[in-house]
């Protein structure tokens, strides 16, 4: 089969596009041809040794995808051959091949039909980044405050997979979403997604303009994409009791943070890793999160689409700052 092989730990712009012979499924495994897959910017720090996975080599990276099951493993039983199925964050792409192929081996408890009315393609980018989100917004013991308008989250890198995610489980949850994104286009479109308020996060004055639009109240939970010299200035923005869920670093390394800022309002920081989920726990909040976008009638957003040939065209444009996901389109 044709895949992307990542031939050595120097950067997603070596990956090679050759031949290796296809994966066969084993005991509970399902194989896939690949229709769609959908890129991350964990793919990219995989592929320079900046992600806690070190797959042997040659390796295929590729989380997410939507393919047609042509061959079931023993054992693998709640599927079928010609069932069109995605794929709920597992092993796929970090430590086994992933979907940057033709074909893909899949634990068959970790797929998952199309749900009714999506396309292959919002499926396609979906899980990854939305059960992030949902991890996220729901870790806490002690949730904000009873769900409700009053509740404010903040989300940066809101225009990205988990950052457009956060917007629409946040406001599946009636929460008041404060979104941030450094290009107006973006923000024209989170607000079309129904975010209340959007903001440049390269404001010189984030913190007072994000403080008199909200005022009298403050974040009450804030999902963090990017870090960096961003990170201060989220919590600042907290209330008593606010609280971040860390979940990534396209910003880079926090330059400056003086943890006094933590005390006086008890704020608390948290991590998020969607690789947390197990399979089961995979399936009861994708289940959620379908009713919830179902129930508001809005779907995952695709960003770009690029043909399999031109998979680091992909990859570049997921380093600018999509709109959404970044696919690539494999098979018919
Ligand atoms: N912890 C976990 O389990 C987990 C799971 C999934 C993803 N992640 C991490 O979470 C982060 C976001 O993932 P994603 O899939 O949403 O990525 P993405 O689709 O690439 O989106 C990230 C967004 O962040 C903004 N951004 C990028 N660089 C920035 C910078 N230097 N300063 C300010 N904003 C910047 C961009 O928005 P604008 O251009 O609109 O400003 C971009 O659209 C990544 O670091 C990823 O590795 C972690």
């Amino acid at each position: 089969m044709r895949a992307w092989l990542m031939d050595d730990y120097t950067g997603v712009e070596n990956l090679r596009l050759g031949e290796v012979r296809g994966p066969q499924p084993g005991p509970e495994q399902v194989l896939l041809r690949v229709k769609f897959a959908a890129l991350n910017p964990a793919d990219a720090f995989l592929a320079r040794k900046m992600y806690p996975a070190n797959p042997s080599l040659p390796h295929i990276l590729g989380r997410d995808g939507v393919g047609e099951i042509v061959t079931v493993g023993p054992g693998a039983g709640n599927v079928g051959v010609g069932d069109t199925v995605g794929i709920l964050r597992c092993e796929v792409g970090v430590k086994q091949w992933g979907t940057l192929a033709e074909k893909v081996v899949v634990p068959a408890k970790s797929v998952m039909r199309i749900p009714t009315g999506w396309s292959d393609e919002e499926m396609a980018g979906a899980p990854l980044v939305f059960l992030t989100a949902w991890q996220a917004l729901t870790q806490w013991a002690d949730p904000p405050a009873p769900s409700s308008a009053k509740t404010v989250l903040l989300v940066t890198g809101a225009s990205g997979g988990v950052g457009v995610a956060s917007v629409l489980l946040g406001k599946s949850m009636n929460l008041t979403v404060v979104a941030l994104s450094r290009s107006a286009k973006k923000r024209a479109k989170l607000q079309k997604l129904g975010a209340d308020f959007v903001f440049d996060p390269m404001d010189r004055n984030l913190v007072k303009s994000v403080t008199a639009a909200l005022s009298p109240r403050k974040v009450d939970l804030a999902v963090d994409n990017v870090g960096g010299a961003l990170l201060p200035q989220v919590v600042a923005l907290l209330g008593y009791g606010g609280r971040v869920s860390v979940v990534g670093r396209s910003g880079g390394t926090v330059p400056e943070f003086n943890t006094s800022t933590l005390f006086f309002r008890r704020i608390r920081i948290g991590g998020v890793s969607v690789g947390d989920f197990t399979a089961q726990e995979a399936h009861v909040a994708w289940e959620q999160i379908v009713g919830r976008l179902d129930a508001m009638g809005q779907r995952p957003q695709v960003d770009t689409i690029v043909p399999f040939e031109e998979v680091k065209a992909g990859f570049d444009r997921l380093a600018q700052g999509p709109m959404g996901k970044v696919l690539v389109k494999i098979g018919g």
